[in-house]
């Protein structure tokens, strides 16, 4: 029995050696990157996970490739966030509503009419606060790499939707957001979670009467042809980060991991500056070609709304952290 230990170890320790000695690099596969993600290929996730794609194949050429499963094709924006954890992919870039599993600080960016402009989130970003939250989830093993812009979310419905009492009674499907339960539930409305990819076939089945979102997303899943009344309250900004796992980036080689951050600062520049470009192409496509309602609230209407939502700020500041929620409010009365 002894003797049998001695050679199990024995033979462990060979093979260890044998690996040891092995050149790191010699003959090595490339580092594979899954990266999923639920939209389609044209919004300004979808081009941005592409560009990252080709850009890593030109400049890392043979020593990394990208796969990038769009749409949901495997994985749900939450199914992704455990995958990363799990090793089933290397990047993701889900919404911000997605992470309240990992942390609920970041419901900072739900809250309604907090970020009423991407200058406002974008200050608020880059400022010490909004850096921090990029590491704050790596005790559970999620790193933030960067942040992408969407744009801003509009009501869209089967009726039209002017004031807050309008939704009484609809069902609305929210993100997996405690902040988006609680704003439609204030007003009557149903809340329902359903994954970004099922929302198509939720609204052609009339599961919901409604839903918000950015005009990106709406136009890549042609959801003006679902519901044709859209709202624009500018309530809400949908954006992402970047993540990947604290395991997957630390174990990557420092002259790779410092090409791969280089070409994430260059494609979150690409992003950012399409996202702003497709709130109004994409707004405008749907509106020249498809018999739409875009009701727009004068200073007095969008203010009602606001004075109904504000107080889901203090119902979510202990959640959030009194001083992050101080540091967003700082970044929105910068630019008044
Ligand atoms: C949603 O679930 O509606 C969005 O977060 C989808 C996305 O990634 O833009």
């Amino acid at each position: 029995m002894q003797k049998c230990s001695y050679f199990v170890l024995a033979a462990l320790l060979c093979f260890i050696t044998i690996i040891g000695s092995i050149p790191k690099n010699a003959n090595a596969e490339p580092i594979l990157i899954r990266f999923s993600h639920v939209v389609g290929e044209k919004t300004p996730k979808g081009v941005g996970a592409q560009m990252f794609k080709e850009l890593v194949e030109e400049r890392l050429a043979g020593k990394v490739v990208v796969e990038i499963y769009p749409r949901s094709l495997k994985f749900t924006d939450e199914q992704a966030l455990l995958g990363l954890l799990f090793g089933d992919v290397e990047m993701a870039a889900p919404s911000f509503t997605k992470f309240r599993k990992f942390s609920r600080k970041l419901q900072v960016f739900d809250l309604p009419f907090l970020f009423e402009s991407v200058e406002e989130v974008h200050r608020f970003q880059q400022s010490k606060a909004g850096q921090e939250l990029l590491v704050s989830m790596e005790d559970r093993g999620i790193k933030g790499l960067t942040y992408w812009d969407n744009g801003m979310r509009v009501i869209s419905a089967n009726t039209p939707i002017c004031q807050p009492a309008d939704l009484k009674g609809l069902t609305f499907r929210i993100e997996p957001s405690y902040v988006f339960q609680k704003q439609y539930e204030m007003f009557g409305a149903i809340a329902t979670q359903i994954p970004f990819g099922q929302l198509p076939d939720a609204l052609r089945v009339g599961i919901v009467d409604g839903y918000e979102n950015a005009w990106s997303n709406v136009l890549s899943r042609k959801m003006h042809f679902l519901r044709r009344n859209f709202t624009e309250v500018d309530h809400s900004y949908l954006g992402y980060m970047v993540v990947t796992s604290v395991s997957f980036w630390s174990g990557l080689p420092d002259d790779i991991r410092m090409e791969l951050e280089e070409i994430l600062a260059e494609v979150t520049e690409v992003v950012n500056k399409l996202a702003r470009e497709k709130a109004q192409s994409d707004r405008k496509t749907i509106v020249d070609t498809s018999d739409v309602t875009v009701i727009t609230l004068d200073a007095e209407e969008r203010e009602q709304w606001r004075q109904a939502l504000l107080p889901l700020w203090k119902e979510f500041e202990k959640q959030i952290g009194p001083e992050l929620l101080d540091a967003a409010k700082a970044s929105k009365s910068a630019s008044k």
